[in-house]
């Protein structure tokens, strides 16, 4: 028989230090508002997940913790599951978040004022990041084909690299907020100029597990053994088990040279060692919840497919971006011809929804809201009956 799990379940998470769910006002917002925004689930971890965290705390024991090559071994037969490509156990280095990752490899590996560069809009903390370590940063924006895909400019990518002498790369894979799952092709072109300029890739494929019909996942890593040594992964159970609140992400660094410059500087910031529940839960995560995770993708595809089915037949104004991965859709909002403000008025004060407004997404993301569909179908109605409320209520 096959396997039941309650993705409809509405959960009250109030009162559990959720930044999603307790922190309206210390944020700016109200109460009322719907929260759709931060890429944190409303569906409860799975079963073994949570068995393990009990077991784990009934040890009684929190003592300082080390992570094993066989657990490393966990997140590598995890990924050749799920993605047809087992790094080495031995590549994986443990940190508290892919952001934390990300920051240990831009420190270890770049130097002061680096170019480093990103496609916006994107998820917005790498800007953050990039600057806040003093690197440089480069921008280039992704454009749209004639069918209103998002690609890369690739000769616009290659003629920044030389400009503005990039080192690093920042791949978004499946990208963060326009849902691409880019192609082999794509990333061989990318893995091509980036070889060629001698620019290290970091690929951030943290979701690569929510990918929909008619799209394939390639980690980057697989596809060359010149890109596996030029580039850094960055991965965790935190979006497909919702626990970015454990801790615990993946950077695999294929190179012995950087491995060790990342390791260096994750032991200066006092990273070396694990969380013991977020590594007891990761361990569950990756080897006993595979039929969780398809159930999971599958009711995700469901929320996203009555999305876009729902803004279709009832707000036919705004435009959804098709999303090939993630579970953060990109509505373009620009029809009803908004100011920043007005927009952020609609959205916040007539539809109460906390969303992510796209211009904080950089270039490209003005006129867009991004919203969070992994919560029960029921919350996702709700908050689509709202936004259809509050653009009829625009006065023509
Ligand atoms: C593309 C991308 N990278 C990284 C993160 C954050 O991951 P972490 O919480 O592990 O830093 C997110 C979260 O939304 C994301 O969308």
């Amino acid at each position: 028989m096959e396997k039941y799990f309650d993705f409809d379940r509405v959960y009250d998470r109030r009162g559990t230090n959720s930044i999603k769910w307790d922190f309206f006002a210390e944020r700016g917002h109200s109460e009322d508002e719907l929260p759709l925004w931060v890429a944190d689930m409303d569906f409860r971890s799975p079963e073994p997940v949570i068995r393990a965290l009990e077991e784990t705390a009934g040890a009684g024991f929190f003592g300082y913790t080390l992570a094993k090559y066989e657990d490393k071994k966990i997140v590598s037969d995890y990924l050749f599951r799920r993605h047809g490509f087992a790094p080495d156990p031995g590549d994986i280095i443990f940190l508290p978040s892919v952001c934390a990752a990300l920051t240990m490899a831009l420190l270890g590996l770049s130097k002061e004022g680096d170019g480093v560069m990103i496609h916006q809009p994107v998820y917005y903390p790498f800007a953050n990041i990039v600057r806040d370590v003093g690197r440089k940063l480069v921008i280039d924006p992704l454009v749209r084909d004639e069918n209103g895909r998002y690609i890369i400019d690739y000769v616009s990518f290659e003629n920044k690299i030389v400009s503005e002498q990039v080192k690093f790369y920042i791949l978004c894979s499946p990208h963060n907020p326009v849902g691409r799952v880019w192609t082999k092709d794509e990333l061989r072109k990318i893995g091509d100029i980036c070889l060629a300029h001698k620019v290290t890739v970091f690929a951030d494929e943290i979701h690569a597990d929510f990918v929909y019909e008619g799209s394939v996942f390639t980690p980057f890593a697989s596809l060359s053994e010149d890109y596996r040594e030029n580039c850094v992964t960055f991965t965790s159970p935190s979006k497909t088990f919702n626990m970015a609140g454990l801790q615990i992400a993946e950077a695999i660094v294929h190179d012995e040279k950087k491995r060790r410059a990342v390791l260096k500087t994750a032991a200066v910031y006092g990273l070396s060692e694990q969380p013991i529940m977020g590594l007891a839960a990761m361990k569950a995560a990756y080897s006993e919840c595979d039929a969780w995770v398809d159930a999971l993708v599958s009711y995700v595809y469901g929320n996203i497919t009555f999305m876009e089915g729902f803004l279709k037949e009832k707000i036919p104004v705004l435009e959804m971006v098709h999303p090939e991965g993630t579970y953060l859709p990109w509505v373009d909002f620009g029809k009803l011809g908004l100011s920043r403000d007005k927009l952020e008025d609609l959205i916040r004060n007539r539809a109460k929804l906390w969303l992510d407004a796209g211009y904080i997404f950089g270039h490209g993301g003005e006129g867009f809201q991004r919203f969070n569909a992994a919560c029960p179908r029921e919350v996702l109605k709700q908050a689509l009956e709202r936004t259809l409320q509050a653009v009829i209520s625009i006065p023509c």
